[in-house]
């Protein structure tokens, strides 16, 4: 069923999670939204390193929330519906797996905010950012009100969340929304090599960087020191930093295993990690 509307593709430990809707713009459903959670869960269990985002078709990432699901809604299905988008997409910003989007094209409204879910994201030349629903008497409830000041700046955000206006590739580079832009053909390629790379650092680094990033930054900066403090110590006596420092000592690449045991051991008495085959 998930994967009728959500499509996964493995590249070694990196995965393609694309939005599987292409004749309706992959607007977000309830049924794209649950099956966008499952595929979330899915990653995790497989022990998948970094994920990348993206839309089928060469016409969208995702056109946001399916309209035909928000005519004469009642508050309580609202309600009900954005809690739906918010905790899928806040399980995807909260990690563990680091995400890169592949903005293949619109990224309207909720499909925007599943951008600003992933932590770091590419677009193509032809992509086009928005957020429009104050012209149809709605807000971004998907998270935009709160990402998008975060990764661009209250200034920008409330201009761009007040207009509704598109937001076209070249200026979203300007701005910080994405940090590149590559030709069509190429974006997919770039945002896998990336997801790559990512997964090739320590996952329990990953896990406590997003922990610091994403659980910190918010608060004042002595309570974000003492998390990264904590979550920093947790790093450096996991089994992580010993191969890391050891793979240093040998002159020759790291190879960690799983995130799982090493993370969640604050003794550090992880096991060692194995290493896949392929990898370091
Ligand atoms: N919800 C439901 N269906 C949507 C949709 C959405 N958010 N976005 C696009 N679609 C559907 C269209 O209804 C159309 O379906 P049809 O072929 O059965 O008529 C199909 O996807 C193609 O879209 P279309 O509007 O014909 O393409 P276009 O090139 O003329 O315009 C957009 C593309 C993205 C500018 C336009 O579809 C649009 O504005 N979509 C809504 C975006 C939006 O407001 N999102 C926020 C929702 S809160």
């Amino acid at each position: 069923m998930a994967a009728e509307w959500v499509g996964c593709e493995d590249h070694g430990v990196v995965r393609i999670v694309r939005i599987e809707r292409p004749d309706r713009l992959n607007a977000l459903n309830e049924a794209v939204l649950q099956a966008l959670g499952e595929a979330l869960d899915g990653a995790v269990r497989d022990g998948v390193r970094a994920l990348v985002v993206t839309g089928a078709g060469d016409r969208a990432f995702s056109a946001g929330a399916d309209l035909d699901e928000w005519e004469n809604i009642s508050f309580a299905d609202a309600y009900r519906r954005l809690e739906l988008g918010q905790r899928v997409f806040q399980r995807l910003a909260a990690g563990p797996i680091p995400a890169v989007a592949a903005v293949n094209g619109y990224a309207l409204g909720g499909g925007m905010e599943l951008a600003l879910a992933c932590h770091v994201r590419l677009a193509s030349r032809r992509a086009a950012f928005g957020l429009p629903e104050p012209r149809l008497g709605m807000i971004p409830g998907f998270g935009g009100t709160q990402r998008l000041p975060r990764v661009v700046g209250w200034g920008r955000a409330a201009e761009i969340l007040l207009t509704g206006r598109r937001v076209p590739a070249e200026e979203a580079l300007a701005i910080g929304l994405v940090t590149a832009v590559h030709e069509e053909d190429a974006l997919l390629p770039e945002a896998l090599a990336l997801a790559q790379h990512i997964a090739e650092q320590s996952p329990v680094s990953l896990r406590m960087i997003l922990t610091a990033l994403y659980g910190g930054s918010d608060l004042p900066v002595e309570r974000g020191l003492l998390v990264e403090r904590l979550v920093g110590a947790a790093a450096a006596s996991s089994a992580d930093q010993r191969e890391g420092v050891a793979a240093f000592r040998a002159r020759r690449p790291p190879r960690f295993g799983p995130a799982d045991g090493a993370a969640t051991d604050p003794s550090g008495q992880a096991q060692p990690s194995g290493g896949k085959e392929g990898e370091g």
